[in-house]
């Protein structure tokens, strides 16, 4: 089985796309084609550099099995996590259809606007930036930071 490693950045600069036979694991760069695309507002995110992202996916042959991280089930259909290169061509309501870099960044931007903070985003940089591993106060014992007024 021939498998590889795709450097996506764009929602993160640490995102990665992994294909494994006929099969990728997207990661958070791409959703299901109603889903559209990954926010590109975090540190180190970037919405043109997304785009690229999401084109070297596309260049994958249509058939590749897509396998999704995130589902929201939009318009409240069930959870969904696989699709393929095909699909997304062709119905992805962010990058389908051959949509332009600058209406992509144009979109993207304009909405990551109105997007809120997420909820577990704080705990959530605290434990990725040291690897996956929960941070400690000088007795050892784990211990998360949250701002009550900062935020
Ligand atoms: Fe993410």
């Amino acid at each position: 089985m021939t498998c590889f490693a795709i450097y996506t950045p764009g929602h993160t600069p640490a995102c990665m796309v992994h294909v494994m036979g006929d099969a990728a694991f997207v990661g958070d760069t791409l959703f299901m084609p109603d889903g559209g695309s990954a926010r590109a507002d975090f540190p180190g995110g970037d919405a043109g550099t997304l785009y690229d992202s999401i084109q070297k996916l596309l260049a994958l042959p249509d058939e590749m099995r897509l396998f999704m991280c995130h589902d929201y089930g939009p318009d409240g259909r069930d959870i969904r996590w696989e699709t393929t290169v095909g699909d997304e061509k062709k119905h992805n309501i962010h990058v389908g259809g051959n949509k332009t870099r600058a209406e992509f960044i144009a979109f993207r931007t304009e909405r990551d606007a109105t997007l809120g903070m997420p909820r577990l985003i704080l705990p959530s940089l605290q434990v990725n930036m040291r690897a996956g591993r929960l941070p400690t106060d000088d007795s050892g014992k784990q211990m998360l930071k949250v701002p009550v007024n900062g935020l």
